[in-house]
């Protein structure tokens, strides 16, 4: 079976690209090298021990992407690409609502034409807005609070409508928690461009020297200890999560979570870091971020109960792995 992987040199992608190979899939990959860089597919290649094609197209552009639905039949897409900082959408909107929204739209409409009946989608827990922990796939869309986020929620919708009117258009919407972590290679893990937004890049470009600090975004919250907590799934565990979305018997449009159910604060995450790889991360508290929510944790039965899947790696299996890949970057 081969599958098309949107964005598969990104963070995730290239995860998820090497555990459908694993699986047996065939993987073709299209990315625009908006936010990766083309050295990626040769690590990818190097770990999946094969070459896989690759297409450097925009996923906006409908006439490109087409030559490669022409090039091949697929029996799958997973759509990764899209633009994701949270910031920077809301100084750029218009062109995160174009990239993230025509390239869904494009993608679907292909998929259509050439009859592919299984979709897969990166969505986030943001869509969620601020409801109550443990988030469930039944409770509905909430307020989201930055550009990004409405793409997500409004990729959602558009996915949804299009499945309702065409019984071979299957979606799986996947709704990411916190992915952190590295393949164990060491070879593949998240790049950020710039300062880190995330939480576990600034924490391990702290503890090579690359930062100074890091900053708590406060610790009034009503929390355990104060700082936020969030459910942190192993970047891995999510790749594997895609392979079972394809695996499973989707019929129209269904939402999975994809996260472990288990939340951890941010002093939480620190001290996991330091007794696991023996490093002080310097820190001070400053003011809440704006737009962060206190508690975000998923309910992940729907996606271990019907995709026969589960998060495995622990917190400690995330900081270690995440360390090793930056300690290795040059
Ligand atoms: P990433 O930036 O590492 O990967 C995305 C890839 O898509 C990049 O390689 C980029 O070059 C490519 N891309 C972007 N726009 C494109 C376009 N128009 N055409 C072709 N390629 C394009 O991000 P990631 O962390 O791997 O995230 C993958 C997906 O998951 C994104 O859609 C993101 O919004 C979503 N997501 C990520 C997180 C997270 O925490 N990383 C959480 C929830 C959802
Ligand atoms: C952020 C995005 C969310 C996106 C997700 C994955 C915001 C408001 N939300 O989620 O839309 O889906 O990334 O890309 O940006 N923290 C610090 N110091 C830091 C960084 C983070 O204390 O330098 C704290 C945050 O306050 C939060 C936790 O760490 O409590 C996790 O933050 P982060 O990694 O940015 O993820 P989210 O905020 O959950």
């Amino acid at each position: 079976m081969k599958i098309l992987v949107t964005g598969g040199l990104g963070y995730i992608g290239s995860h998820t690209v090497i555990e459908l190979i694993t699986e047996g899939y065939q993987v073709v990959i299209v990315d625009n090298l908006v936010n990766s860089q083309i050295e990626m597919l040769a690590k990818i290649e190097k770990l999946a021990k094969q070459k896989i094609p690759f297409y450097q197209v925009d996923c906006t552009d409908e006439n490109n992407l087409e030559e490669v639905f022409l090039d091949h039949q697929f029996s799958g897409i997973i759509h990764f690409a899209g633009l994701k900082a949270v910031g920077e959408s809301v100084s750029l909107p218009l062109n995160y609502y174009y990239n993230n929204v025509t390239s869904t739209i494009t993608l679907a409409k292909l998929a259509f034409k050439y009859r592919i009946e299984k979709f897969i989608f990166s969505s986030s827990a943001t869509v969620y807005g601020d409801q109550k922990s443990p988030l469930i796939e039944t409770m509905p869309q909430g307020v989201t609070t930055n550009p990004y986020g409405e793409t997500k929620a409004i990729s959602e919708r558009i996915l949804s409508d299009a499945a309702k009117i065409n019984e071979n258009f299957n979606v799986a919407l996947l709704r990411y928690f916190n992915p952190i972590g590295a393949h164990k290679s060491g070879l593949i893990g998240e790049l950020p461009t710039g300062i880190p937004n995330n939480l576990m890049p600034y924490i391990t470009q702290t503890a090579k020297g690359i930062r100074k600090q890091l900053y708590v975004f406060g610790d009034d919250y009503d929390t355990l200890d104060g700082t936020g907590v969030r459910d942190y799934i192993h970047v891995v565990d999510l790749a594997k999560g895609h392979v079972a979305a394809l695996k499973y018997n989707l019929s129209g449009a269904e939402i999975f979570n994809l996260g472990t159910g288990k939340g951890t604060s941010v002093f939480e995450i620190i001290t996991a870091f330091e007794r696991v790889n023996k490093i002080k991360i310097p820190y001070v508290v400053t003011e809440r971020r704006a737009g962060d929510i206190a508690i975000s944790y998923a309910d992940p039965t729907k996606a271990q109960k019907n995709l026969n899947w589960r998060a495995e790696l622990t917190i400690d299996d995330m900081v270690k792995d995440a360390w090793r890949f930056e300690k290795n970057l040059k």
